[in-house]
């Protein structure tokens, strides 16, 4: 009986692990944040972005029925793909279903990521994306609105992508010359260097899968090898995940929803709301 009740709490402690693994890794955290925007109309309170980040491949139900019908329950006004949605030439398949599922909702907004480039699909997504009846933003933006004032949904490609692309900061004088007291909302695939995304109001973003690790591993691969990945290091364990102000802009950072290298998420799935208000 006392062998018994030694072997209660052990019991216990790997079943909740093994709870906490099956909803991190099956069941996406759903939160709904806001950010009070300058200059919104008074039209567009309240509109919701809802953002799918770092999907890489994956597949949440057949053809990804749970994540539409997750999206679909959050009644977007816009979504916003931002970056990595695969990882290999094979699950292009998979990226175009989906957002032709997402399409009939809401406006699809995509950016890539740095697996896009880095498995030379960059362009084949943008391409799918088309198809698919969304808008892939590549140093690009959209103006919802009318005369009376409006949003501007922008976009920049992963850093990753043509060193020669336009940079964010030369899109935002653009969006400035042209829609000066419209509020910019830009979606931007890294959790870091995000100072460079400055004149922006709102910024959705992913990347880091909201990982110690991910954060951790950086740091070391610039300790060992003396290269870094593209801006400061401490960005990645500062933006980690949720809502961050930088500056006075409202940073949205995703956890994802996918794996890249080790199909096992340490961290839970994530599908936030960027709700959008009046100051
Ligand atoms: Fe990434």
């Amino acid at each position: 009986m006392k062998g018994k009740k030694k072997l209660i709490i052990p019991a216990a402690a790997v079943l909740a692990l093994i709870a906490w693994f099956v909803i991190m890794n099956f069941i996406p955290h759903r939160p709904v944040y806001t950010a009070a925007l300058p200059g919104l109309p008074a039209e567009l309170e309240g509109f919701k972005i809802v953002q799918i980040s770092d999907l890489h491949g994956a597949s949440l139900g057949k053809d990804n029925s749970r994540l539409v019908n997750m999206v679909e329950r959050s009644k977007p006004d816009a979504i916003a793909i931002t970056g990595d949605i695969l990882h290999s030439a094979d699950q292009l398949e998979t990226a175009e279903k989906l957002i032709k599922q997402l399409t009939p909702m809401a406006p699809v907004y995509y950016v890539t990521g740095n697996h896009e480039w880095a498995s030379g699909q960059a362009a084949n997504v943008k391409e799918a994306v088309a198809r698919a009846g969304g808008i892939a933003l590549s140093n690009e933006f959209v103006f919802l609105g009318s005369d009376s004032g409006g949003l501007v949904i922008a976009g920049c490609d992963d850093p990753n992508g043509y060193a020669d692309q336009k940079t964010p900061q030369e899109l935002i004088a653009e969006i400035k010359a042209v829609h000066p007291d419209s509020p910019i909302v830009m979606l931007y695939h890294r959790n870091h260097g995000l100072e460079k995304l400055s004149g922006a109001h709102a910024v959705l973003c992913g990347h880091g899968h909201g990982s110690p690790i991910n954060a951790h591993s950086e740091i070391f691969r610039a300790l060992l090898t003396g290269q870094r990945g593209e801006g400061n290091l401490i960005d990645w364990e500062t933006y980690r995940s949720g809502m961050y102000d930088l500056g006075g802009m409202d940073i949205c950072v995703s956890r994802g929803i996918g794996c890249s290298i080790i199909p096992l998420r340490v961290t839970w799935m994530h599908l936030p709301t960027l709700m959008l208000t009046t100051d």
